[in-house]
Protein backbone atom coordinates (compact mmCIF):
# COMPACT_ATOMS: atom_id res chain seq x y z
CA UNK A 1 0.00 0.00 0.00
CA UNK A 2 1.36 3.33 -0.94
CA UNK A 3 2.64 5.55 2.32
CA UNK A 4 0.23 7.95 1.82
CA UNK A 5 -2.71 5.71 1.95
CA UNK A 6 -1.28 4.01 5.01
CA UNK A 7 -0.68 7.54 6.85
CA UNK A 8 -4.33 8.83 5.86
CA UNK A 9 -5.86 5.57 7.50
CA UNK A 10 -3.62 5.64 10.51
CA UNK A 11 -4.85 8.97 10.56
CA UNK A 12 -8.61 8.03 10.90
CA UNK A 13 -8.39 5.90 13.11
CA UNK A 14 -6.14 7.92 15.54
CA UNK A 15 -9.18 10.62 15.16
CA UNK A 16 -11.62 7.91 16.38
CA UNK A 17 -9.27 6.65 18.96
CA UNK A 18 -9.31 10.32 20.47
CA UNK A 19 -12.72 10.50 20.20
CA UNK A 20 -13.35 7.42 22.46
CA UNK A 21 -10.61 8.00 25.02
CA UNK A 22 -11.22 11.54 25.17
CA UNK A 23 -14.42 12.41 24.51
CA UNK A 24 -13.25 15.34 21.65
CA UNK A 25 -15.02 15.09 18.47
CA UNK A 26 -12.05 15.12 16.21
CA UNK A 27 -14.72 14.69 13.49
CA UNK A 28 -15.86 18.09 13.97
CA UNK A 29 -12.20 19.92 13.15
CA UNK A 30 -10.77 20.39 10.12
CA UNK A 31 -8.16 17.85 9.23
CA UNK A 32 -5.21 20.13 8.63
CA UNK A 33 -5.79 21.93 11.89
CA UNK A 34 -5.73 18.47 13.68
CA UNK A 35 -2.89 17.23 11.73
CA UNK A 36 -0.26 20.12 12.47
CA UNK A 37 -1.37 20.09 16.38
CA UNK A 38 -0.87 15.92 16.78
CA UNK A 39 2.18 16.64 14.72
CA UNK A 40 3.87 18.95 17.30
CA UNK A 41 3.52 16.46 19.86
CA UNK A 42 5.20 13.27 17.75
CA UNK A 43 7.52 15.50 17.51
CA UNK A 44 7.99 16.48 20.96
CA UNK A 45 8.23 12.92 21.94
CA UNK A 46 10.50 11.98 18.63
CA UNK A 47 7.45 9.60 16.98
CA UNK A 48 7.19 9.11 13.24
CA UNK A 49 3.73 7.76 13.61
CA UNK A 50 0.26 7.88 15.14
CA UNK A 51 0.36 4.21 15.83
CA UNK A 52 3.15 4.47 18.47
CA UNK A 53 1.84 7.80 19.92
CA UNK A 54 -1.49 6.03 20.58
CA UNK A 55 0.47 3.25 22.30
CA UNK A 56 1.71 5.72 24.83
CA UNK A 57 -1.12 7.94 25.11
CA UNK A 58 -3.86 5.50 25.79
CA UNK A 59 -2.28 4.89 28.97
CA UNK A 60 -0.88 8.18 29.85
CA UNK A 61 -3.18 10.72 31.66
CA UNK A 62 -0.37 13.59 31.68
CA UNK A 63 0.23 13.75 27.71
CA UNK A 64 -4.16 13.37 26.97
CA UNK A 65 -4.03 16.67 28.75
CA UNK A 66 -0.58 17.82 26.90
CA UNK A 67 -2.62 16.79 23.63
CA UNK A 68 -5.90 18.16 24.71
CA UNK A 69 -3.86 21.22 25.27
CA UNK A 70 -2.31 21.37 22.14
CA UNK A 71 -6.00 20.92 20.01
CA UNK A 72 -7.26 23.61 21.75
CA UNK A 73 -5.23 26.82 21.66
CA UNK A 74 -6.18 29.29 23.52
CA UNK A 75 -4.04 32.57 22.81
CA UNK A 76 -6.40 35.55 23.76
CA UNK A 77 -5.85 38.98 25.17
CA UNK A 78 -7.82 41.35 26.94
CA UNK A 79 -9.71 44.07 23.97
CA UNK A 80 -8.07 41.83 21.38
CA UNK A 81 -8.18 43.81 18.48
CA UNK A 82 -8.82 47.16 19.55
CA UNK A 83 -11.09 48.49 17.09
CA UNK A 84 -13.82 46.56 17.62
CA UNK A 85 -13.81 47.47 21.69
CA UNK A 86 -14.05 51.05 19.66
CA UNK A 87 -17.07 50.28 18.02
CA UNK A 88 -18.74 48.28 21.40
CA UNK A 89 -17.55 51.15 23.47
CA UNK A 90 -19.12 53.95 21.42
CA UNK A 91 -22.05 52.17 19.69
CA UNK A 92 -23.37 48.63 20.68
CA UNK A 93 -23.15 48.76 24.72
CA UNK A 94 -24.70 52.49 24.68
CA UNK A 95 -27.72 50.93 22.33
CA UNK A 96 -27.96 47.86 24.70
CA UNK A 97 -28.10 50.27 27.73
CA UNK A 98 -30.58 52.01 25.97
CA UNK A 99 -32.75 49.77 24.09
CA UNK A 100 -32.82 46.95 26.90
CA UNK A 101 -35.29 47.41 30.72
CA UNK A 102 -33.83 44.13 32.12
CA UNK A 103 -30.68 42.60 32.48
CA UNK A 104 -28.53 42.91 29.32
CA UNK A 105 -26.90 38.81 29.00
CA UNK A 106 -23.74 38.24 27.57
CA UNK A 107 -22.14 35.19 26.33
CA UNK A 108 -18.41 34.97 25.65
CA UNK A 109 -18.33 31.56 23.91
CA UNK A 110 -15.18 29.79 23.61
CA UNK A 111 -13.99 32.21 26.45
CA UNK A 112 -10.50 31.20 27.02
CA UNK A 113 -8.52 32.20 30.49
CA UNK A 114 -12.06 35.38 30.58
CA UNK A 115 -10.12 38.01 29.16
CA UNK A 116 -12.67 38.58 26.65
CA UNK A 117 -15.42 38.33 29.18
CA UNK A 118 -13.48 40.53 31.76
CA UNK A 119 -13.27 42.96 28.71
CA UNK A 120 -16.94 43.52 28.03
CA UNK A 121 -17.51 43.60 31.74
CA UNK A 122 -15.08 46.67 32.43
CA UNK A 123 -16.21 48.70 29.26
CA UNK A 124 -19.52 48.29 30.91
CA UNK A 125 -18.45 49.33 34.47
CA UNK A 126 -17.42 52.38 32.49
CA UNK A 127 -20.46 53.42 31.43
CA UNK A 128 -22.65 52.02 33.71
CA UNK A 129 -20.60 52.86 37.10
CA UNK A 130 -19.30 50.34 39.22
CA UNK A 131 -22.69 49.91 41.30
CA UNK A 132 -25.24 49.51 38.28
CA UNK A 133 -23.04 46.89 36.79
CA UNK A 134 -24.86 43.86 38.90
CA UNK A 135 -28.15 45.17 38.68
CA UNK A 136 -27.56 45.45 34.80
CA UNK A 137 -25.55 42.87 33.16
CA UNK A 138 -24.85 39.17 33.53
CA UNK A 139 -21.77 37.59 31.43
CA UNK A 140 -20.88 34.37 30.95
CA UNK A 141 -17.94 32.68 29.58
CA UNK A 142 -18.07 29.05 28.31
CA UNK A 143 -15.31 26.84 27.21
CA UNK A 144 -14.40 23.28 26.96
CA UNK A 145 -10.67 23.76 29.02
CA UNK A 146 -11.22 23.43 32.29
CA UNK A 147 -7.80 25.20 33.49
CA UNK A 148 -8.62 27.88 31.13
CA UNK A 149 -12.29 27.63 33.24
CA UNK A 150 -10.64 27.90 36.58
CA UNK A 151 -8.17 30.64 35.81
CA UNK A 152 -10.87 32.61 34.35
CA UNK A 153 -12.66 32.06 37.41
CA UNK A 154 -9.77 33.21 39.87
CA UNK A 155 -9.18 36.09 37.40
CA UNK A 156 -5.63 36.52 38.06
CA UNK A 157 -3.18 37.34 34.88
CA UNK A 158 0.59 37.89 35.01
CA UNK A 159 2.14 40.30 32.72
CA UNK A 160 4.97 39.63 30.88
CA UNK A 161 7.02 42.71 30.00
CA UNK A 162 8.96 42.33 26.73
CA UNK A 163 6.57 40.32 25.17
CA UNK A 164 4.81 42.72 23.06
CA UNK A 165 1.63 40.31 22.66
CA UNK A 166 0.99 39.48 26.33
CA UNK A 167 2.24 42.62 27.63
CA UNK A 168 -1.17 43.34 29.92
CA UNK A 169 0.00 47.11 30.14
CA UNK A 170 -0.41 47.26 26.02
CA UNK A 171 -3.33 45.50 26.07
CA UNK A 172 -5.15 47.82 28.52
CA UNK A 173 -4.17 50.57 27.29
CA UNK A 174 -7.98 50.67 25.89
CA UNK A 175 -9.12 51.39 29.55
CA UNK A 176 -6.28 54.21 30.32
CA UNK A 177 -6.80 53.32 33.92
CA UNK A 178 -6.47 49.52 34.72
CA UNK A 179 -5.78 50.70 38.25
CA UNK A 180 -9.95 51.17 38.21
CA UNK A 181 -10.20 47.59 37.57
CA UNK A 182 -7.53 45.47 38.68
CA UNK A 183 -5.51 45.32 42.13
CA UNK A 184 -2.00 45.60 40.57
CA UNK A 185 0.68 43.96 42.51
CA UNK A 186 4.35 44.12 40.63
CA UNK A 187 3.72 41.96 37.29
CA UNK A 188 0.24 40.74 38.65
CA UNK A 189 -2.85 41.67 37.83
CA UNK A 190 -6.42 40.63 40.00
CA UNK A 191 -9.63 41.74 38.34
CA UNK A 192 -11.37 43.67 40.87
CA UNK A 193 -14.22 42.29 42.83
CA UNK A 194 -17.01 44.38 41.34
CA UNK A 195 -16.20 43.35 38.14
CA UNK A 196 -15.96 39.76 38.44
CA UNK A 197 -19.26 39.88 39.93
CA UNK A 198 -21.39 39.95 37.14
CA UNK A 199 -18.79 37.34 35.51
CA UNK A 200 -19.53 33.65 35.77
CA UNK A 201 -17.57 30.74 33.51
CA UNK A 202 -18.83 27.00 33.02
CA UNK A 203 -17.65 24.27 30.97
CA UNK A 204 -19.64 24.08 27.49
CA UNK A 205 -18.61 21.97 24.57
CA UNK A 206 -20.68 24.52 21.53
CA UNK A 207 -20.42 20.88 19.77
CA UNK A 208 -22.03 18.63 22.11
CA UNK A 209 -23.10 20.92 24.47
CA UNK A 210 -26.99 22.18 25.49
CA UNK A 211 -28.28 24.68 23.40
CA UNK A 212 -27.95 28.46 25.31
CA UNK A 213 -30.59 31.01 24.52
CA UNK A 214 -31.57 34.52 25.85
CA UNK A 215 -28.25 36.66 24.95
CA UNK A 216 -27.85 40.24 23.88
CA UNK A 217 -24.61 39.88 22.56
CA UNK A 218 -22.82 37.25 21.83
CA UNK A 219 -18.63 36.82 21.03
CA UNK A 220 -17.33 34.23 19.45
CA UNK A 221 -14.01 35.01 18.38
CA UNK A 222 -10.88 32.94 17.04
CA UNK A 223 -12.90 29.61 17.70
CA UNK A 224 -14.69 28.53 15.15
CA UNK A 225 -11.81 28.69 12.79
CA UNK A 226 -10.63 25.49 13.42
CA UNK A 227 -14.33 23.96 12.93
CA UNK A 228 -15.34 21.84 9.23
CA UNK A 229 -17.61 24.34 7.07
CA UNK A 230 -20.81 22.48 8.15
CA UNK A 231 -20.15 22.78 11.87
CA UNK A 232 -19.63 26.76 11.41
CA UNK A 233 -23.02 27.16 9.89
CA UNK A 234 -24.45 24.66 12.28
CA UNK A 235 -22.96 27.15 14.98
CA UNK A 236 -23.99 30.02 13.21
CA UNK A 237 -27.48 29.01 13.38
CA UNK A 238 -27.14 28.17 17.22
CA UNK A 239 -25.97 31.22 18.03
CA UNK A 240 -28.37 33.47 15.87
CA UNK A 241 -31.48 31.09 17.83
CA UNK A 242 -29.63 32.13 21.55
CA UNK A 243 -29.75 35.95 20.84
CA UNK A 244 -32.77 38.13 21.60
CA UNK A 245 -34.44 40.01 19.05
CA UNK A 246 -31.49 42.72 17.75
CA UNK A 247 -29.25 41.30 19.35
CA UNK A 248 -25.74 41.51 18.55
CA UNK A 249 -22.96 38.60 17.39
CA UNK A 250 -19.11 39.62 17.15
CA UNK A 251 -17.11 37.67 15.44
CA UNK A 252 -13.35 36.99 14.58
CA UNK A 253 -11.22 39.82 12.40
CA UNK A 254 -10.70 36.59 10.10
CA UNK A 255 -13.80 34.77 10.28
CA UNK A 256 -16.91 35.06 7.87
CA UNK A 257 -20.44 33.87 8.05
CA UNK A 258 -20.95 30.35 5.88
CA UNK A 259 -24.07 29.38 3.90
CA UNK A 260 -27.33 29.68 4.93
CA UNK A 261 -26.61 31.37 8.10
CA UNK A 262 -25.39 34.76 5.95
CA UNK A 263 -28.87 35.43 5.61
CA UNK A 264 -29.96 35.49 9.47
CA UNK A 265 -27.67 38.43 10.42
CA UNK A 266 -27.64 42.16 8.93
CA UNK A 267 -23.97 43.72 9.18
CA UNK A 268 -23.94 45.89 11.62
CA UNK A 269 -19.93 47.05 11.23
CA UNK A 270 -19.04 44.36 8.87
CA UNK A 271 -15.29 45.89 9.15
CA UNK A 272 -15.27 44.87 12.84
CA UNK A 273 -17.40 41.83 12.24
CA UNK A 274 -20.58 42.73 14.22
CA UNK A 275 -23.68 41.36 13.10
CA UNK A 276 -27.00 42.03 14.29
CA UNK A 277 -29.91 39.54 14.35
CA UNK A 278 -32.19 39.94 11.82
C1 LIG B 1 -8.09 31.05 20.51
S1 LIG B 1 -9.14 30.91 21.91
C2 LIG B 1 -10.19 32.32 21.67
C3 LIG B 1 -10.41 33.11 22.93
C4 LIG B 1 -11.20 34.41 22.76
N1 LIG B 1 -12.52 34.15 22.24
C5 LIG B 1 -10.47 35.35 21.86
O1 LIG B 1 -10.85 35.56 20.70
O2 LIG B 1 -9.46 35.92 22.32
C6 LIG B 1 -10.19 29.53 21.46
C7 LIG B 1 -10.89 28.91 22.64
O3 LIG B 1 -11.93 28.06 22.14
C8 LIG B 1 -12.02 26.94 22.99
N2 LIG B 1 -12.71 25.83 22.29
C9 LIG B 1 -12.22 24.98 21.34
N3 LIG B 1 -13.14 24.06 20.99
C10 LIG B 1 -14.25 24.35 21.74
C11 LIG B 1 -15.54 23.75 21.83
N4 LIG B 1 -15.86 22.69 21.11
N5 LIG B 1 -16.44 24.30 22.71
C12 LIG B 1 -16.11 25.38 23.46
N6 LIG B 1 -14.90 25.99 23.41
C13 LIG B 1 -13.98 25.48 22.56
C14 LIG B 1 -10.58 26.63 23.33
O4 LIG B 1 -10.47 25.84 24.50
C15 LIG B 1 -9.99 28.03 23.49
O5 LIG B 1 -10.00 28.46 24.83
Amino acid sequence: MPQELEINRDFEQFKHNIKELLNFNTFQYKDTYLGRRFASRLRALHLDTYHDYWQILKNDAKEQEKLLQEVTINVTEFFRDAPVWDVLFNDVVPTLIRERQGKIRIWSAGSSDGKEAYSIAMILANILGENELFNRVEIIGTDIDRDCLNHATVGNYLSHPGLIQTDMKKQLNFIKTPEKYFDIIGDTFQVKHAIKTPVSFQYHDLISGPKKYHFDLIFCRNVVIYFTRQLQEVLYKDFYNALTPGGFFVMGKTETLVGESRDLFIPYNLNERIFKKR
